[in-house]
């Protein structure tokens, strides 16, 4: 007979996550398309072309992670697809969602829905994307339309996957669409993405059908935040300690404190510091994501300022893999006191020989967490299967399922990965089975 390590609260989610570009397949119509087609942008001349064939196979893959326990999925819904131009509304791409819904439903898997994934509609993209404030308007219509469309078929809505990561690729380092390296920009437009969810949770809101789909809730909204941990790479260098300090302000607190009392306020050394009040923001959690993956030791002066802890374990992407730190995020979201959801946590690891003790690990973790209060309702791996990571092509595989490109049919296989969560998700526990399994020793 096996041990129970930890035990989960009655009715948590447990699922994996997606977005739409990554897995959909021929999303023309977006920024990240027409950049992947520049040279010398994605790691090996990758471009997500048919990607996964999810816009086809989403049904399948539904029945797959029902029938190894999961009992949630969170996925994007692609604003290109919807509203291919200015205003235009493709009814087929409607209706498309419609299905996927049905599916889920079906399958017993509760959506987790967010409304921007990284990408943007072409239109949106030339009149001066996040940069210009008419996009935040705009994002709010499309906001509005979803919420008339799907509000009865989901109470979770998630606005905006990372805006922190989004600006920071986009806009300063300049390796995602636009390409920018400004940093004024890169918080001008954070500022506008925030601005952005606070209409969007109103609006939300507003359009909710009062619990169309008769579970005796409404809608849930709230945002994705990145939270990676941040130490200084040497302790005994005071500079290393400033950047710790700074960045953690800017990347992880000013956003956290944002759609608390609806301030904003974001400065870096050397950019234009960007401080607006924004009433709608203010109290425009009703629940947060939280996207977590690892720890940076942070190095001035280096030429990447995020380093390696020496030794460390880290994934096929090069990302520390720091299972506790985990504990640590989610006691500082959960101090927002609005429940948590861990929306993405996972590993880049082609050959899944990492990934099933990272796993195991941080589920302990998060059940540690947990155990001390914090109020975590579900976990959403990342992600569902391998899929194009973004600049990194297809060479950051992240999936519980793995997926053949090389064959037009893209078949999916288990891993092992997989088969763990499978086993802990029905249980809705851990038992002492998959720590032996992984060699873990607490
Ligand atoms: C997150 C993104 C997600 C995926 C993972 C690895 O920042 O939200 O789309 O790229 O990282």
């Amino acid at each position: 007979m096996s041990q129970v390590i930890q035990r989960f609260p009655a009715g948590f989610l447990w699922g994996a996550g997606t977005s739409a570009h990554q897995v959909e397949g021929d999303n023309r119509l977006n920024d990240w398309w027409r950049f992947e087609r520049l040279a010398g942008r994605i790691a090996g001349g990758d471009v997500s072309g048919p990607a996964c064939r999810h816009y086809e196979k989403f049904d399948a893959d539904f029945a797959l992670t029902a029938s190894d326990g999961h009992n949630a999925h969170r996925l994007s819904i692609e604003w290109s697809r919807i509203e291919p131009e200015r205003g235009r509304i493709d009814p087929a791409a409607v209706a498309h969602y419609h299905e996927v819904f049905a599916s889920l439903r079906r399958h017993r898997l509760t959506p987790f829905v967010t409304l921007h994934h990284f990408t943007n509609p072409l239109w949106i993209a030339d009149h001066g994307g996040w940069e210009h404030p008419d996009t935040i308007g705009r994002f709010v219509e499309f906001v509005r339309f979803c919420a008339r469309e799907y509000g009865g078929e989901t109470d979770w809505w998630c606005t905006i996957n990372e805006p922190d990561v989004y600006a920071f690729r986009g806009y300063s380092e300049g390796t995602w669409p636009p390409g920018r390296r400004d940093d004024s920009a890169a918080l001008a437009v954070i500022a506008n993405m925030l601005e952005a969810h606070g209409r969007a949770y109103r609006v939300l809101h507003d359009e909710d059908r009062a619990d169309a789909d008769g579970d005796g809730r409404s809608a849930l909204v709230g945002f994705a935040k990145n939270y990676p941990i941040l130490e200084p790479a040497r302790p005994w260098f005071p500079l290393d300690h400033l950047r710790v300090a700074a960045e953690q302000r800017v990347f992880n607190e000013a956003i956290l404190r944002a759609p608390m009392d609806g301030e904003i306020s974001l400065s870096v050394p050397g950019a234009r510091a960007t401080r607006r009040r924004v009433p709608e923001l203010a109290g425009s959690l009703d629940w947060i994501g939280l996207n977590y993956y690892t720890r940076w030791k942070v190095k001035v002066f280096a030429p990447d300022p995020h380093v390696l802890a020496p030794g460390a374990p880290a994934s096929d992407l090069g990302w520390e893999i720091y299972p506790r730190g985990i504990e640590r995020a989610l006691r500082r979201l959960g101090a927002l006191g609005v429940p948590v959801v861990v929306t993405e946590n996972g590993t880049a690891d082609r050959a899944d020989r990492r990934r099933p003790r990272a796993l195991v690990e941080t589920l302990v973790h998060l059940g540690r967490a947990v155990a001390a209060g914090v109020p975590a309702h579900g976990y959403l791996h990342w992600s569902l299967m391998d899929n194009f990571e973004w600049a990194e092509g297809f060479r950051g595989r992240f999936g519980l399922y793995r997926v053949d490109f090389d064959d037009p049919e893209k078949p999916r296989s288990r891993t092992c990965s997989a088969e763990l969560l499978a086993r802990i998700a029905r249980a809705n526990a851990i038992t002492d089975a998959e720590l032996a399994e992984v060699g873990l020793v607490l």
